[in-house]
């Protein structure tokens, strides 16, 4: 195979063939979700470590999913229960983990830099499934399946991401994407939120702090989760938030007539998008959730599988099915 990844640790190292690749190999797991028996043997044996030491639900069970309509199972250690809360540092955690001799680990963690820090000291390959304010690339990956299949093609989109910039690695995570495809990306969000340095991410890259102004020929908007712990007085209240930053029918009508909308979830109704943009026709949420499954399916098969062809697997699986 010509594009063998060993890991998957941020998208900002990969180059357009790659992302394409992976685009392209997650296909026939998309068409895979609709089949009445979600159950393939492709990973039989295989154990996938889902290593979240930060809080997640989605995005953890998203890979539980994947791993296990592979065939795969899964072993699985929490934020709470971990030995982390009893001082244990990461890498022992992680070495505990990887002598349990799993295939993969997935990790999740607060720190920009862990996935990368654990890929240099064990055996098996690493995903990283979302690090500090760095990166969080299967995400990445979805948004982009969801933006191509919508759009038709990748390049060239005019895309307006929304919010807490300066902390989403999920802003992060498309901006290095989309730009490899000559996205103009268009960011917005209150003043604290979008420091000049997020112009040095990628080329073709402008900062709109009006809302009204950042959406005018926007074809995908993005709005991102707001952390409710960061909106206070005296920086900005949630009312001010509400105000100026969310996407309600009447802003999206300043985008592209077509625009699609994207949310990586969870998403707060009322506050970063009002419930008729998240209900709407434009609304591509559960889309995204869908195509989570099928590029975490294909990275899986990627990393832990090895040469088959995928798309003999979901033909095999068609086959038994009916
Ligand atoms: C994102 C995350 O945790 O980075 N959510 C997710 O993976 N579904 C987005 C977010 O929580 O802001």
């Amino acid at each position: 195979m010509s594009h063998r990844f060993h890991h998957l640790l941020a998208i900002e190292p990969l180059n357009r063939e790659q992302i394409t690749f992976l685009l392209d190999q997650a296909k026939p797991f998309q068409e895979f979700q609709r089949y009445p028996l979600k159950k393939l043997a492709t990973l039989r044996g295989k154990t996938i470590a889902l290593a979240f030491f930060e809080n997640s639900t989605r995005t953890r069970i998203s890979f539980a999913t994947a791993a296990s309509r592979l065939g795969a199972d899964t072993m699985s250690l929490q934020a709470e229960s971990s030995s982390l809360k009893k001082g244990e540092s990461l890498i022992d955690t992680v070495r505990t983990l990887e002598a349990m001799k799993p295939d993969a680990i997935v990790i999740r963690h607060s720190s920009s830099g862990a996935a990368e820090f654990i890929s240099r000291r064990v055996d098996v390959p690493v995903i990283n499934a979302g690090d500090g304010t760095h990166e969080h690339p299967t995400q990445g990956l979805l948004d982009a399946l969801t933006i191509r299949d919508r759009r038709g093609k990748l390049d060239g989109c005019k895309i307006t991401i929304i919010g807490d910039i300066l902390h989403s690695r999920v802003a992060r995570s498309n901006i290095h994407l989309l730009s490899k495809f000559g996205a103009q990306i268009t960011l917005c969000g209150p003043a604290m939120w979008l420091p000049r340095e997020l112009e040095c991410l990628a080329p073709n890259i402008r900062r709109v702090p009006r809302l009204e102004e950042a959406l005018d020929g926007a074809e995908v908007v993005m709005a991102l989760r707001i952390q409710q712990e960061r909106l206070h007085e005296p920086s900005l209240a949630a009312d001010e938030y509400i105000l100026r930053y969310q996407l309600t029918p009447a802003r999206l009508r300043l985008a592209h007539p077509d625009a699609i909308v994207l949310h990586p979830g969870p998403m707060i109704r009322g506050l970063e998008i009002d419930p008729a943009v998240a209900d709407s026709l434009q609304s591509c949420v559960l889309e995204q959730v869908t195509n989570g499954l099928a590029v975490r399916m294909a990275l899986l098969f990627e990393l832990v599988a090895g040469s088959t062809d995928p798309q003999d697997h979901a033909k095999d699986s068609a086959h038994a099915s009916h």
